[in-house]
């Protein structure tokens, strides 16, 4: 086409397109407090094409099979023989925005066992999301296979073209068995990721999360003692990973007095003489008396029998899923243990990672400021529970079900993926 006797070729009136329905939606976004969640799934900018970074190998459309679940909205198991892929996304909700989520990849004894965790992680993932205001929904995605043996790049990259096919109602990013390397391979076949390195990313989410969970025991010694100071607070953290190592330089510089285990020795001696600590093997770690107790390390920590054993006045740690199950909050409970819900606690590495899909880009002033307040959503979390005569956990639940509810927090400018406008190197 000839205009004003400049060529334009068929892309560059596409990308015209694309740019005047961009500028005409954030208008009516601006101007009109729309409910987003058709906008969002119908957006120009989530549909933007990434085919030209596709890899060249043969396309065989993943085979999606849909397991119902009462209570949520999707569940799909995701199959693709070429490329040895067997997998299940669940989408738990997405009333406040796409559903966010981690993909794990490990080893599951059976379908079903995949299936159980897919479920509770991604449940957890639209509680922890809707507390944190931060416009999204919660999902998550498991694909079987080993991480050491079985995990290829053509099975990644069957995985993202089932993530695409969702057409942005699923996001994911890095988890247990999933690397960032593993998210830059899913990112060849959707721009639905999350998380990775480039300029406008928002980077390793561990020290949001350690603060976030630092302000989270001060909020539980402030509900102990009247004050929030944690100089001489005895606190037992459970895992030196990268949120429990990060923590334990926070609550060094407050004074606290530290007692510190990790399965790891060397790591567990180099933590213990770097802040003076006291070290206690993994099975003691939850029979230490002392003020507050930090699990940083598995999911499932407080069950029937751990939860006898403590000796702890409160409970506040990074875990996920940290209480077998939900009546555990009650056993808590009635042994006078003060427990922070891990799903409000521990939001700061999602916090962080949601402000990379702003439209101006990631800027760490934001998640900073949301982060530090967790303090004070817990402080509201236990005035809740003391009124209502229940457990944390139930009315961090509560909280959360009531901004399902009535959507509040939810997402009305949809997300960028300011990585999908950064050219890729589609190795194989
Ligand atoms: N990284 C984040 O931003 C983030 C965000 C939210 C929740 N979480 C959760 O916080 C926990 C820690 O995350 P991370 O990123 O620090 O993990 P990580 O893998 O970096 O660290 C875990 C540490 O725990 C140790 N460990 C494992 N089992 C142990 C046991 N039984 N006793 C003592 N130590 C043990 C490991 O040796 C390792 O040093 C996980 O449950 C994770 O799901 C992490």
């Amino acid at each position: 086409m000839i205009l004003k006797g400049k060529k334009f070729s068929v892309m560059d009136l596409f990308l015209l397109r694309g740019l005047i329905s961009y500028v005409a939606r954030v208008i009516v976004l601006g101007s009109k407090n729309i409910s987003s969640k058709e906008s969002i799934m119908s957006s120009e900018l989530l549909e933007r094409p990434l085919k030209k970074h596709l890899p060249t190998e043969a396309v065989t459309s993943p085979h999606f099979e849909k397991i119902p679940v009462k209570g949520y909205e999707q569940v799909i198991r995701v199959t693709d023989q070429s490329a040895k892929l067997d997998a299940i996304i669940a989408i738990h909700n997405t009333t406040l925005g796409p559903a966010l989520g981690g993909v794990r990849i490990y080893p599951y004894a059976n379908v079903q066992a995949a299936l159980d965790d897919v479920l509770r992680l991604s449940k957890g993932m639209t509680y922890k999301a809707a507390i944190a205001e931060v416009g999204f929904g919660g999902g998550k995605s498991v694909i079987i296979a080993d991480p050491q043996k079985t995990k290829t790049p053509e099975l990644l990259r069957a995985f993202g073209r089932a993530v695409e096919k969702l057409a942005g109602s699923y996001i994911c990013a890095e988890d247990m068995g999933c690397t960032t390397e593993d998210v830059k391979i899913i990112r060849q076949t959707t721009k639905y990721v999350v998380g990775l390195p480039h300029v406008k990313s928002s980077g390793d989410p561990g020290p949001f999360t350690a603060w976030g969970v630092f302000r989270g025991i001060q909020s539980v010694v402030k509900r102990l003692y009247k004050s929030d100071s944690l100089e001489g607070c005895k606190i037992a953290v459970q895992g030196l990973g990268n949120v429990g190592g990060n923590l334990v330089e926070h609550l060094f510089w407050a004074g606290a007095d530290l007692i510190l285990s990790d399965l790891d020795a060397a790591r567990l001696e180099r933590y213990a003489k770097k802040y003076r600590a006291k070290t206690v093997s993994a099975a003691e770690v939850l029979r230490v008396e002392c003020d507050v107790l930090a699990p940083c390390a598995m999911g499932g920590v407080f069950n029937d029998a751990t939860i006898a054993l403590l000796r702890c006045k409160a409970i506040a740690g990074a875990a996920n899923n940290q209480l077998l199950s939900d009546v555990h909050a009650d056993v808590l409970k009635e042994k006078g243990v003060l427990y922070a819900p891990d799903f409000v606690i521990n939001a700061g590495g999602l916090l962080n990672v949601a402000e990379e899909v702003e439209d101006e880009g990631y800027t760490p002033a934001h998640p900073r400021y949301k982060t530090h307040h967790i303090y004070d959503t817990l402080q509201a979390i236990y005035e809740i529970a003391d009124k209502n005569r229940e457990s944390t956990h139930s009315a961090a639940v509560s909280l959360a079900d009531y901004r399902l509810k009535y959507g509040i927090g939810r997402r009305v400018i949809p997300p960028t993926f300011h990585h999908s406008a950064e050219p890729l190197s589609v190795g194989r």
